[in-house]
């Protein structure tokens, strides 16, 4: 028995839909609330399935947690145990290694098997376990555990050698309590980042540079509880955005902080999509135009982000000529594409670019979600499609987009689930 997607194509969208709290956030955030020893509540969470295998590990770790609302988190760490982290959930997401930084900076010591999340590539986390040992954690790996241990942590300067989202939020984590000051230089600078600092100074940690690429951290003795409103969620604001690029005359996306979308909106424009660009919102003006085709780069923040890349080569199959995405964070995130030619696209992928050429008429088949953001994909190649399009492996997709199919439907999309044999 599995559940699938099947979206029927063809139906033009309109309306406002309205964004949720960022996924990339919360799922540092979560961790982050058991740094302190007092309660924290969180507002804007997303309903996806990454928070609720968080909140298993939470439990895990006899950490009181209560839902107030269908968005606020209540989250008590005070009767926290720190026990080893072994159990199923830690395997469904990767955001479960940042408890790595947050046990080691509380408690000295954390037990953590190796995390899960998408297969987008070879993942390391050399560059998290760098900054632990240059804070003075030895790490050992026995059964398929990470052993993170330190008598004391001592700030230090730590050099990135790729400015990686995770490993500046989880040695920034580690940090928050070691004596003296660590600088981490060549620190990534998403805004998902700025949110977890500023989360943490209002626990009472002392960080600043934040959105810079050097972050600085004094550490401090004790921190207490404070609440919180988790940023919006760029990626998924973008992937509604080319929704709306591509299947509506006239649609809002609401709830979102233009800036952080900056090198997405500039491409669609550049692709020849009309928008108006609002203080927190983008109306965006699709048509049946012919499209541009567009050279698109991966980059860090604030460049072209990779998470994005996947939609926008959905949206590229109706350019016409030839557009190139080169990823340059995640050089084998293109099994999307294989998906997509399914459907008719015609996309050349020569690693670690996508050649697609265009136009072409995409038409409803069976295709399969290998990661969240391919899920997103084509969840956009559906609407766009002739007939319906089926997609299994749906989890990938609920680990990340909050109530998606209310927003679909209440925007005019035939989009249901089945369950299959
Ligand atoms: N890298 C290393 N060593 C490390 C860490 C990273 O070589 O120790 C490499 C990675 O292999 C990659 C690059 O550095 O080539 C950047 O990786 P980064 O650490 O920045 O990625 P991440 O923290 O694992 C987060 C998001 C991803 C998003 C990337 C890039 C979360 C939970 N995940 O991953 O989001 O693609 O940053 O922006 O925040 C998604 O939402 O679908 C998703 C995969």
């Amino acid at each position: 028995m599995e559940e699938v997607i099947k979206i029927e194509g063809g139906h033009r969208l309109h309306g406002t839909v309205r964004i949720s709290g960022s996924k990339n956030s919360t799922v540092a955030l979560i961790p982050a609330c058991v740094l302190g020893n007092a309660p924290i509540t969180i507002y804007g969470v997303p309903n996806i399935s990454d928070v609720k295998s968080l909140i298993v590990l939470l439990k895990e770790l006899n950490v009181e947690v209560k839902q107030l609302d269908e968005e606020t988190l209540y989250i008590d760490p005070t009767h926290m145990e720190n026990v080893a982290m072994v159990s199923n959930a830690v395997s469904k997401l990767r955001a479960s290694y940042y408890f790595m930084g947050a046990l080691l900076g509380k408690y000295g010591h954390a037990q953590i098997q190796m995390p899960g999340g998408c297969y987008l590539g070879p993942r390391p986390i050399d560059l998290h376990l760098k900054g632990f040992e240059a804070l003075g954690a030895t790490i050992t790996y026995e059964h398929g555990c990470y052993i993170l241990h330190a008598d004391e942590l001592i700030g230090n300067r730590i050099f990135l050698d790729i400015s990686s989202v995770g490993a500046t939020i989880n040695i920034m984590m580690a940090a928050v309590y070691a004596k003296g000051r660590t600088v981490i230089e060549n620190a990534a600078r998403e805004p998902e980042i700025i949110d977890i600092a500023t989360l943490l100074n209002k626990m009472g940690a002392k960080i600043h540079g934040m959105g810079t690429s050097t972050l600085v951290i004094d550490g401090v003795e004790d921190l207490k509880g404070c609440s919180h409103e988790i940023i919006p969620d760029r990626i998924e604001a973008a992937t509604y955005i080319i929704m709306a690029a591509a299947m509506a005359d006239d649609m809002i996306i609401e709830n979102i902080i233009p800036q952080h979308i900056e090198a997405i909106l500039m491409k669609l424009e550049e692709i020849g999509i009309e928008m108006k660009v609002g203080p927190d919102f983008v109306e965006i003006f699709g048509n049946d135009k012919e499209l541009r085709p567009a050279e698109i780069l991966t980059k860090p923040y604030p460049g072209f982000a990779t998470d994005v890349q996947q939609p926008f080569t959905t949206l590229l199959t109706r350019a016409k000529g030839q557009s190139i995405v080169t990823e340059t964070i995640y050089t084998e995130r293109f099994k999307h594409c294989n998906e997509l030619n399914k459907m008719g696209a015609d996309i050349d992928v020569r690693i670690p670019s996508g050649l697609i050429n265009g136009p072409t008429k995409l038409s409803g088949t069976s295709v399969v979600a290998t990661d969240l953001r391919c899920g997103a994909a084509l969840v956009v190649a559906g609407l766009m499609a002739d007939g319906v399009t089926e997609i299994h492996d749906v989890y990938h997709i609920d680990r990340g987009y909050d109530h998606l199919d209310e927003k679909l439907r209440s925007l005019g999309a035939v989009f249901w689930r089945e369950t299959i044999e």
